[in-house]
């Protein structure tokens, strides 16, 4: 298969749901007719390594395509007459994002276009001939396994990488962007899967950084703090204070100062990579009202989620990627049945089931913590986890969630309470480590990975932060029990373990983080959002490795922001608000509904959670 399978939208024809809340684009349902790119990816030659380098080709004709049927102009041409003339054509290829934006383009132009785009790293083509197509004021998905290649195409988008082969026209301009500032010049802002402020400074000046070249170096302090208020407030977030170090901030804050930063660029197309990731429930509210807010103005949208929740809500086109390639686009977003989504992603079909639940036999209990308390994250925490048991916790973010996790693993001091494990107290991480519990954090990035260590490593380093190292000292023998278990997650690249983690993609970092617990004797493995970042197809595989791990007697005690995640995970379900465990329940007796209630009821009225 060298050509992408394009899309056949014409099966998903049913109209997008009126209504709904997305940009308002001119809905062009997807199933009408090819979109062009994959017209011209399909007129035979292959899009990948035979292809010739598509910047030499010059932009695609403009003059007056019209729609067929009195669509909007689907040909990504501005639509006649309200166009400054920079698309006749003699714009050498290679010419660098263009200085002064161009006019606003109309709701619904195509802003961007890619065809047949290439980026390879050494031994990966992680982009091999992508084709994606991108109007004004519209959310465009783009979705894939872990690996796809998402981050790495928005990172040529960002100046980030160069792409080796392709061509990608911009508000009507070929575009290649020489470095992230000539891309956020251009008016193209991304927000990054690992957000990339810079801690020591402030909120203002980390919106406006990147305009002190422009300005001859000159950076008016006030006059910025003043500007930053107004986008902040703009953002639904004037509590936030141009001065606050942006270290200080939590990460639904960070995200917010990168959105920020868009807005002093005035971007016309603002990328964002899983950013529900670091939010909870309701900020992912927010970050939507701001996303419709931005859309209605015309700005692009390009929206990456493992979440298909997230992209029925928001989105309105989605483009599927699978190895490197388009497999299908311009799917609406809303109507497109979830099986075709996930067999384009995976090539296969996956029902998403959670494995059945054995009865866990009243053992005695594994783990049992007792009024377990840090003043001002969680009080008064009493729980019990059997062998062979899986109990979630449901909450917010900032609920003490994991900090409870933390302290039971011995990685924070308690106050008050005690945690033992088959009866012995646990009281630092070494202890903990010791007697046979594993825990895979929430930030992976700082707290479970070491980098630049190749994936064998980081897979059979049996503890949190590098404490102690499991048992091996025979390196062949590390690698092959680190294959073995990549090979059950489904890890990619596939049969590498010598790679430096940094390499990975993000949600192929996370299986390395949770795959580290099924090579030791682990007893008891606590989970913090086991399945960030990770796709439909390796959540499944996810799931059935906790599950046999729980088969096989080992303890489990996981923290979701997803509610369905833990009612279909967990035997037992406590719900966390505010610091308390407030409700304790059979995950068979309990429903989505009663937990969302449970763990919205105080924060809801409070308003917006620190
Ligand atoms: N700097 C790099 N060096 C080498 N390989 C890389 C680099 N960045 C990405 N890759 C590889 O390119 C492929 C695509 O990775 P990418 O990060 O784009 O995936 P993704 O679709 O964003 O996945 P996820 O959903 O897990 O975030 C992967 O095989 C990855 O290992
Ligand atoms: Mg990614």
């Amino acid at each position: 298969m060298t050509t992408p399978d394009p899309a056949r939208p014409g099966r998903s024809a049913d109209s997008p749901a009126p209504g709904s809340a997305g940009a308002a684009i001119p809905e062009q349902p997807a199933g009408d007719r090819p979109p062009p790119t994959e017209r011209r990816a399909s007129e035979g030659h292959s899009a990948s390594a035979d292809r010739p380098a598509a910047r030499d080709e010059p932009a695609p004709a403009p003059e007056g395509r019209h729609a067929p049927e009195g669509q909007p102009a689907p040909e990504g041409q501005p639509a006649a007459g309200d166009r400054p003339a920079t698309e006749d054509g003699h714009t050498p290829g290679e010419q660098p994002a263009p200085e002064g934006k161009p006019d606003r383009p109309n709701l619904g132009d195509v802003v961007l276009r890619l065809d047949g785009v290439v980026k390879t790293f050494p031994g990966v083509r992680a982009l091999d001939g992508v084709q994606l197509e991108v109007r004004a004021g519209e959310v465009h998905c783009l979705l894939g396994q872990n690996g796809a290649g998402k981050s790495t195409l928005i990172k040529v988008l960002a100046g980030v990488h160069r792409a080796d082969e392709g061509s990608i026209t911009w508000l009507g301009q070929p575009f290649a962007p020489a470095s992230p500032q000539a891309a956020m010049r251009a008016g193209i802002a991304t927000i990054y899967q690992e957000l990339d402020l810079v801690d020591d400074l402030s909120v203002a000046e980390n919106a406006f950084l990147g305009h002190e070249e422009s300005r001859a170096g000159f950076l008016r302090r006030r006059s910025t703090a003043y500007r930053t208020r107004q986008i902040l407030a703009r953002l639904g977030h004037d509590h936030i204070s141009p001065r606050r170090l942006v270290r200080s901030l939590p990460a639904a804050g960070k995200q917010i100062v990168s959105m920020a930063r868009a807005l002093s660029h005035d971007a016309r197309l603002i990328v964002m990579d899983e950013p529900s990731a670091v939010l909870a429930h309701d900020e992912v509210r927010n970050l939507f009202r701001i996303i419709r807010e931005l859309t209605a103005q015309g700005i692009a949208v390009i929206y990456i989620s493992h979440r298909l929740e997230e992209i029925r809500d928001i989105g309105d086109r989605v483009t599927v990627l699978k190895d490197g390639r388009t497999t299908a686009a311009n799917l609406p977003a809303r109507s497109t049945p979830t099986r075709e989504l996930v067999s384009r992603m995976t090539g296969r079909t996956i029902e998403y089931v959670f494995p059945p639940r054995a009865s866990t036999a009243a053992t005695e209990p594994l783990l049992q913590v007792e009024g377990l308390t840090r003043e001002g994250e969680f009080a008064d925490a009493s729980l019990s986890v059997r062998a062979g048991e899986i109990v979630g916790i449901a909450g917010l973010v900032g609920s003490g969630r994991s900090e409870l996790l933390e302290t039971i693993f011995g990685a924070r001091r308690a106050d008050r309470g005690t945690v033992t494990l088959n009866g012995k107290r646990i009281t630092s991480i070494g202890g903990a480590v010791r007697a046979g519990m594993g825990m895979a954090p929430e930030e992976r990035k700082s707290q479970a990975l070491l980098l630049d260590e190749p994936i064998y490593r980081n897979m059979t380093l049996s503890s949190f932060a590098g404490y102690a190292r499991g048992g091996f000292t025979d390196t062949g023998k590390e690698r092959a029990a680190a294959a073995e278990t990549a090979a059950a997650l489904e890890l990619r690249p596939r049969g590498d373990v010598n790679r430096p983690i940094r390499t990975l993609s993000g949600g192929n970092q996370q299986k390395v983080v949770v795959g580290r617990w099924l090579l030791g004797g682990t007893k008891l493995l606590l989970l913090d959002e086991p399945t960030r970042g990770v796709d439909v197809g390796a959540r499944a595989e996810l799931y059935q490795v906790i599950h046999d791990l729980a088969a096989r007697g080992v303890g489990v005690l996981m923290v979701s922001s997803e509610v369905p995640e833990v009612l279909g995970l967990a035997d037992r379900v406590l719900v966390m608000r505010e610091g308390h465990l407030i409700h304790e329940a059979p995950a068979s007796e309990i429903d989505e509904a009663t937990v969302l209630d449970l763990v919205m009821a105080g924060s809801l009225m409070e308003g917006e959670p620190a």
